[in-house]
Formats: structure tokens, sequence, C-alpha cells
């Protein structure tokens, strides 16, 4: 099991996240529709691939769609489909996700963002796998798993009457709740550790790793984005810091705001903070641009020449933001 798992990069082994995914391993052997609910960043995308790619379905695609980046009004066209000249901008027929996901999983990410008609239209689909593309005349049959996701308490929102009960009964055949990082004993090192490794592949860089001192401090941090926060800090620790041991970046954003003499004469502390604070933008930039040294000249405002020398002076390649995630 806990290869399986390792291929998927599920990494945890907390007694509350081990049984998440005995869970995951369980459901994933049957069909039903699942709801996977936890705070944001906890990993319910990447459980949801898990129960895919464990599960019967494995060969058929997994389609993800995030509900709530879908105007309410195109909804319906996105999950069935159109035909052509359903509306205005409608040239072309276009297939639905469900369509697209045929004989595997169609992923639901923010499903409470979901408005009022297209709960129904869900609701629908959902009782009898049937739909009718936007437009189009044929009814049409859908064979797929559906996993739905949300950081909301579909409960409450049910419960006050903004969420559909029928449609929350229909979603939440098998429920899986992952445990945010804070109650994970342990874990939050260890996906530090795995974060780190795929970073130093990523950068191609000599093997790193953490300061201990930071690294045991890691679960003592309240983490309100859980696995995501996490990943992106140590992201930036790894930027930030010279050589084999990465020490904390998070604590240098902190002293970008806040003023100390740290016993140091008014110039020295002021070239101290200046070179914290050139490194920071330096590599924020960078990031940003992904690498690309004219866009970074231009965001800012500083000649090409100029920035590259700055760049040299900090020891930054711009080849080690070129795969790096945009802020
Ligand atoms: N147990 C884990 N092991 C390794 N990586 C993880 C784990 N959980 C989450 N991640 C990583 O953390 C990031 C966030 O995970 P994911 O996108 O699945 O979270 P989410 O719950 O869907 O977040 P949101 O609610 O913001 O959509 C991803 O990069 C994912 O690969
Ligand atoms: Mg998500």
């Amino acid at each position: 099991m806990a290869d399986g798992f390792a291929g998927l990069n599920l990494v945890g082994h907390s007694a509350s996240f081990q049984a998440a995914l005995r869970l995951i391993e369980r459901i994933a052997r049957c069909d039903a529709t699942v709801l996977i609910q936890g705070e944001t960043g906890t990993g319910k995308e990447l459980a949801g691939r898990a129960i895919h790619y464990l599960g019967a379905r494995r060969g058929a695609p997994f389609i993800a769609v995030n509900c709530g980046a879908i105007p309410e009004q195109l909804v319906e066209s996105e999950l069935f489909g159109h035909a052509r000249g359903a509306f205005t901008d409608a040239r072309e027929a276009r297939e639905g996700v469900i369509a697209q996901a045929e004989g595997g999983t169609l992923f639901l990410d923010e499903v409470d963002s979901l408005g009022a008609r297209s709960q129904v239209a869900l609701l629908r689909f959902l009782q009898d796998r049937e739909y009718r593309p936007v437009g189009g005349q044929a009814m049409r049959r859908a064979d797929l798993r559906v996993i739905a996701a949300t950081n909301a308490d579909l409960a409450a929102m049910a419960g006050r009457r903004e969420y559909r009960q029928d449609l929350l009964f229909r979603l939440d055949v098998l429920a899986l709740r992952l445990p945010p990082l804070r109650e994970r004993p342990g874990d939050a090192a260890l996906l530090a550790d795995l974060f780190v490794r795929r970073l130093s592949e990523q950068y191609r860089g000599a093997p790193r790793a953490l300061d201990p001192g930071l690294r045991a401090s890691l679960g003592d941090r309240p983490w309100p984005g859980n696995v995501r926060e996490l990943e992106n800090f140590i992201h930036r620790a790894f930027l930030l810091s010279d050589g084999p041991v990465i020490g904390a970046a998070e604590d240098g954003q902190d002293e970008a705001s806040e003023v100390q003499s740290g016993g140091l004469p008014f110039h020295a502390a002021k070239a101290a903070a200046i070179e914290g604070f050139e490194r920071r933008y330096l590599v924020d930039l960078l990031t940003r641009t992904r690498g690309n040294v004219s866009e970074a000249a231009r965001l800012s405002g500083k000649e090409r020449s100029r920035l590259g020398r700055l760049l040299k002076k900090h020891g930054l390649a711009r080849d080690a933001f070129l795969g790096a995630e945009g802020a």
C-alpha cells in the first residue's frame, strides 16, 4: 500500500493522515460518488487523483474542473457541452467536461460555489446520469465517477438553505475528510523534506538540507494554508538561502517590515537591510517573471545590464527561476 501512495506523492505518517489514506484505498475500490472536505491546501485534489489512479477507472481520463471559476450562466455548457449556435459565442459545438471524462473521473472542485440553477442541473445529472448539451436535441448518457471537493461546510450551508440538501446527499455518498496540517503531528517535517528533494531536482543544484532547528519548528506553526502554504514556505526558503543549509526565509519577510538595530552602527544596519531587501526583491521579481530578465527589467524599471549585475552580486542565476511558479 505504502508504495502505491508513494507513487502518488501522498506523504504523511501521522495517525490522522494514515487513517485518511486507508479510507482513500477503500473508496478507490468502489465507484460511488465521493465528497472530499478539508481546509484549503489539505490535498483534496491530490486525494481525488489518488482515488482515480488507484481505482478501476485509472485507464480513462481524470478531469478536474473548478466550479468556482466558472460564471453561473456558463456552468451547464461547461459540464454538458453545447451545440453549434446554442448561444451568441457558440460558433462551434463543444464537448463538456462530462464527455471529456467519459469512462474516467470528473473532479468537481469548489462544488460549494455552484449557484441555485447549476445545483439543479448537477443534481439531475447525478440522478440519472443523462444530460442534454446546451442547445442540443438528443440526450446523452455518461459513464463516469464523480468526486466533488469543498473547503466549505456544506451541511451547514444546507441548514441555512444556501445549498440543496438533496444535492448534498447525492454528492456525499462516500465522505472523505482531510485533516488540517496542524492535526498531523510530524508530517510537516516529512513533507518539507519531500519538497526540498523535489526543488533540488528541479533546480539541479547540489543536494541541500533544511536547517535542523527550522525543520523541528515546522510542526509548531499553525499553517492556515496547510500543505500548499508549507510548500510555498519551503520554496521561498530554498531560493532565499545560500549554501547547503536552508534557513527560514519567512522570518526574513518579517524583518523586511521590522526595524531592528541589531546592536549595529546605523550605516552597517542600513547596509544589511538593503542587502536583504535587494535579495528578496530580486527573488520575487524573477519568480514572477519566471526568469525572464527583459520582463524583470521592465517591471523593475531597471536597465537590463544593471539588473544583470545586481543578480550576479547576489549569486542569483536566472536559470534557477525558469520553472518557478509565478507568484
Ligand atoms: N499529503 C501530501 N503529500 C505531498 N504533497 C501534498 C500532500 N497534500 C497536499 N500536497 C501538495 O500540496 C498542494 C496543495 O494540494 P491540493 O491542491 O491537492 O489541495 P486542495 O485541498 O485541493 O487545496 P484548495 O482547497 O486550495 O483547492 C499541492 O501542490 C499538493 O501536491
Ligand atoms: Mg483544490
